[in-house]
């Protein structure tokens, strides 16, 4: 390559060349592609380059993906003749027989790391080993090569960072074993680790280019994990999809006390079941999947995750239930500008008690964490304001660019007014991190 002929220049002017590599014969990559174009300029001593990238990241729900006569994963790694595979701990305790025996049966050789990831394992010392594993020193994985991921969100997010780091991109299979990885941290392009300060905050863009989704895994769940969990859903409910809303009102319970219709329910529950978690993972995908890079801030799975990043680690909540305190005084916020009529947000509210997530913790009328959370935002989503997501009716959002310390304290005031005549005065089932020894 290189006059331009034999490569992809598909036009040229006197400034600008339009440039797309080979595809048939220099491509290596099933999942990544691109293109672009470079500009001289006049004086003939500069030029700028634009380029685009493009992935693919598929999702499906399946069943029983590690049952020998399921062909998904043996049909992937086959060719290949080995799987990296990068496990949480857990997951190896309980199924790693399961796994070892499936890679066996369909003679492939499989390379495993087991991962301690609890919420105080997301650090950079953990990306580290999991590099370590995936290098030169490890097991040397090629860059087209994907390693699978298995485990819940802690694990999807530092394993996926590990990934994003090695050959600076190496591609990834994610199996969420949790419900929070199976629907929201598994499939998202949004890698990480945490700050000293601020969850989340050092991190790549970097999807799984395939994300399985098997809901046989949460029947091991404990009950404090699915109902994390369904806070999740319940955020692409408020604020994409009533159908889905509705669903969960009528079946959230049942859901819950089944592990996701994986213990004693019909099969009627059982295709709920699935319907529920294809709605949300669709709702998020759509908004997620197509913005890969957080360019646009119209970002409605940002519900809830406007002031939580600050006082989830203060106060060592569960994630799910940082997100449906943040929800539910963001509902209380709408309410509050106008934007939510009071019964709506009312629903809202109830939905999450009623399934025993925490919609109020003291920790709301904390002025400094609160206006130093907002600050933290509105410098994360890009100076030009907060975008805090909040609903205007269920299944819709907008967005509130600037919340004033007047506003947020009366909505504070309202949230907690309402909240106190709640069951525990809003506070929700198993809220804190175990591996933290707090209940
Ligand atoms: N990247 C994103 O877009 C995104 C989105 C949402 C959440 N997150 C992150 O995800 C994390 C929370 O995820 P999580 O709730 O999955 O937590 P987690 O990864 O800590 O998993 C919870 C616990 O369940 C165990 N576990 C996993 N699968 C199991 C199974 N099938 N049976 C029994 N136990 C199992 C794990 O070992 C762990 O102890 C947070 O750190 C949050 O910031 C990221």
């Amino acid at each position: 390559m290189g006059n331009g002929v034999q490569g992809g220049n598909l036009q040229e002017n006197n400034k600008t060349v339009i440039w797309r590599p080979h595809e048939e014969k220099y491509r290596t990559s099933e999942w990544y592609t691109g293109s672009g174009q470079i500009t001289t300029a006049d004086e003939g001593l500069s030029f700028e380059v634009t380029a685009v990238y493009q992935l693919k990241s598929e999702v499906k729900v399946i069943k029983d993906i590690f049952a020998i006569s399921n062909d998904t994963l043996g049909n992937i790694y086959r060719p290949r003749g080995r799987c990296i595979a990068v496990v949480d701990q857990t997951v190896a305790q309980l199924y790693g027989e399961k796994i070892e025996g499936y890679f066996q049966a369909q003679e492939i050789s499989l390379e495993l790391m087991v991962v301690r990831a609890w919420e105080s394992d997301k650090t950079p010392e953990t990306v580290h080993r999991i590099l370590g594993f995936l290098g030169k020193d490890g097991c040397d994985v090629s860059r087209n090569e994907p390693v699978l991921v298995i485990g819940g969100g802690v694990l999807s997010d530092v394993a996926g960072l590990a990934c994003a780091l090695q050959h600076r991109r190496t591609p990834y299979i994610m199996i969420g074993t949790t419900i929070i990885a199976a629907i929201d941290a598994g499939p998202s392009p949004r890698t990480c680790t945490n700050g000293t300060q601020f969850k989340n905050s050092i991190g790549v863009y970097h999807p799984p280019v395939l994300t399985l989704v098997d809901r046989q895994f949460f029947a091991t769940l404990d009950m404090g994990h699915i109902r994390n969990g369904m806070a999740e859903i319940i955020k692409m409910a408020v604020t994409d999809d009533k159908e889905l809303f509705e669903l969960l009102e009528e079946y959230g319970q049942e859901l819950i006390k089944t592990r996701f219709a994986t213990m004693d329910a019909s099969e009627d529950l059982a295709k709920i079941a699935d319907l529920i978690i294809y709605k949300a993972l669709y709702a998020y995908m759509k908004h997620e999947g197509t913005n890969m890079f957080e360019t646009y801030q119209d970002r409605p799975h940002a519900y809830g995750h406007t002031w939580s990043p600050r006082f989830e680690p203060a106060v060592k909540l569960m994630h799910g239930h940082a997100v449906t305190i943040g929800m539910a005084f963001g509902a209380t916020l709408s309410k509050e500008l106008g934007w939510l009529s009071e019964q709506e947000c009312q629903r809202i509210i109830n939905l999450s008690s009623k399934l025993g997530l925490s919609v109020y913790h003291p920790v709301l009328e904390d002025t400094t964490i609160m206006i130093e959370g907002q600050k933290n935002m509105r410098r994360k989503r890009g100076d030009g304001g907060l975008w805090a997501p909040l609903p205007t009716t269920i299944g819709v959002c907008d967005y509130a660019q600037e919340v004033e310390p007047d506003l947020l304290n009366q909505a504070v005031i309202a949230h907690k007014e309402y909240c106190s005549q709640l069951p525990n005065q809003g506070a929700g089932e198993q809220m804190y991190l175990r591996d933290l020894g707090l209940e």
